[in-house]
């Protein structure tokens, strides 16, 4: 059975991108690991899940390709419409960072998918630690959906 997906419309304005939004009708999103970053889609991407419907392209294939381990993606058709991404120490360490899906595909197990296939993807490189950090109303999530257990850590602001 085919399930709608989410397709978007790019147009800029003013020196700022706007992205609007429209259903068609498509397969569900899959999951893929360390593909090809795409800077605009991800730049979109976390606008959206955050909230916002414009945004500034960040360098994110050049951030990927030199401070990540690995990251993972779900999409629909070729529309990236989940994210998250693992940094590391080199060792033994990874930190988890940048959960995002798109707000028209959340509470469908997507964000689960990602961080479950970027976990894999961790261990399987040597890594023993997954670190994340959230905001309280994300326990559920982090907590009893991805397999994280709390601990106490500490948050420097440096700016
Ligand atoms: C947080 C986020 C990544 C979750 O992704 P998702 O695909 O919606 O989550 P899943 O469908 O995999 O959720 C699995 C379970 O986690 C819990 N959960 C997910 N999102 C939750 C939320 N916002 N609040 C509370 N519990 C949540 C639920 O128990 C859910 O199961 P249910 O839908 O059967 O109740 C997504 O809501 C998002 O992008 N939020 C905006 C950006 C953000 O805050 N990112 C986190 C940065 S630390």
């Amino acid at each position: 059975m085919t399930k709608p997906v989410l397709a978007k419309a790019l147009v800029k304005v003013r020196g700022s991108r706007h992205v609007s939004t429209f259903h068609v009708m498509g397969e569900a999103p899959r999951v893929r690991s360390d593909f090809e970053p795409d800077d605009v889609a991800l730049s979109r991407l976390h606008a959206l899940a955050f909230g916002s419907t414009t945004f500034t392209v960040a360098p994110w294939g050049k951030r990927l390709r030199h401070h990540s381990l690995t990251w993972a993606g779900a999409f629909a058709g070729d529309e990236l419409v989940a994210f998250v991404h693992v940094v590391w120490d080199g060792g033994v360490h990874g930190f988890l960072l940048d959960t995002v899906v798109h707000p028209s595909h959340q509470r469908q197990g997507l964000g689960r998918a990602v961080v479950a296939a970027a976990v894999r993807r961790a261990r399987s490189a040597g890594c023993e630690w997954l670190h994340v950090d959230y905001e309280s109303h994300l326990e559920a999530f982090y907590r009893d959906a991805c397999g994280f257990r709390p601990t106490a850590a500490g948050l420097l602001r440096l700016s």
